[in-house]
């Protein structure tokens, strides 16, 4: 018989649980139906384009942004068991007065990532983080480095709706069965291969990467690296990672002058991602240390990102640490 992604939680929750974390859980898989279901009718209705307002990142949200954020916002608040709400989409921590015997949990997510492809029916993502409450105030209790996270999980809307989950015993996948409504257990104990053939990043941006970058996507190309690759880029973190978890390589997105911290978002893209990489057998850097290690300053902080296979992180790195006159001998 199938296991769906609630008797998965269930059989993995410790004896004597309280229950309150797959209750929790529940409303994260609730508001990623109602998402599934916006975005499969997407072309049908006035749902597609621009909201006509510009987020907290500076970029313009879209319809799907505001109505993705809603139903996480809605689903999640009404579970007892959550402190606060840090989105993508909102400035500030939605903080709720619960006594900390009861908000447990702080919940950390980008509503639906790589958003500006909807308009051209390419995949989509929501990415969440799940911390235990650690301080007073909502601003500082989602600044906890990505080792604390409890779980961690995405929610891939492609030709079918995926969702990979982690909660430190390994990485599990889950496929959404429209005629019944659940997700249903369809990867066990994902591993990511040791190698992989493709790498990722905007190659448009290449002359802008620092240079141990350049150098180490140069002997991609060049040979030097033992092995023909080839380059994969869908400019949607979700849909990108998904194909590294699953066939191995290595997706980069570095510090480029336009975003010299890089592009992508410590809390809620690099690092649940990282936790599942590693969970799977793969790495995650920031160019130079692991991710999980990174203490945030602040909620929307960004992050040079490297993660995928360990041989091609490994080699990325002896590229990183090599003194400058070295690598260009
Ligand atoms: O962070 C938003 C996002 O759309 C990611 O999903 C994606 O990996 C990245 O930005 C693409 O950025 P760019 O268009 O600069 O390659």
């Amino acid at each position: 018989m199938i296991t769906t992604f609630q008797q998965h939680i269930l059989q993995q929750q410790v004896a004597g649980a309280s229950g309150d974390f797959s209750w929790l859980l529940s409303g994260i898989t609730l508001a990623t139906k109602m998402i599934e279901a916006r975005i499969r009718a997407a072309g049908l209705s006035d749902i597609l384009g621009a909201a006509g307002q510009i987020n907290v990142q500076g970029e313009t949200q879209q319809k799907l942004d505001v109505y993705a954020n809603q139903a996480l916002l809605h689903c999640l608040g009404l579970r007892e068991s959550v402190f606060a709400l840090v989105s993508e989409e909102n400035e500030q921590p939605v903080i709720f007065d619960r006594a900390p015997e009861h908000g447990k949990y702080v919940i950390v997510f980008d509503p639906l990532d790589g958003s500006s492809n909807i308009d051209v029916n390419v995949n989509v993502g929501t990415i969440f983080s799940i911390f235990r409450r650690n301080e007073q105030d909502a601003s500082h209790a989602a600044l906890q480095q990505g080792l604390a996270q409890v779980a961690a999980g995405y929610v891939l809307y492609g030709p079918s709706t995926v969702l990979v989950y982690t909660s430190g015993r390994g990485v599990y996948g889950f496929t959404l069965d429209p005629s019944i409504g659940a997700y249903v257990l369809s990867h066990e104990k994902m591993k990511m291969p040791r190698q992989g053939k493709y790498y990722s990043c905007n190659e448009a941006n290449l002359a802008t990467f620092p240079e141990p970058y350049q150098l180490y996507i140069e002997s991609l190309r060049n040979g030097e690296a033992g092995r023909e690759y080839s380059s994969r880029y869908i400019g949607s973190l979700v849909a990108d990672f998904h194909r590294t978890l699953l066939k191995g390589g290595i997706f980069l997105y570095p510090p480029t002058i336009s975003h010299p911290e890089g592009k992508l978002r410590l809390l809620y893209e690099a690092n649940p991602l990282a936790f599942i990489a590693e969970q799977a057998g793969g790495m995650a850097l920031d160019g130079q240390q692991r991710i999980l290690s990174l203490r945030p300053r602040k909620i929307h902080q960004r992050t040079p990102l490297v993660l995928g296979s360990p041989c091609e992180v490994e080699s990325f790195l002896q590229f990183a640490e090599r003194p400058a006159l070295q690598r260009l001998a």
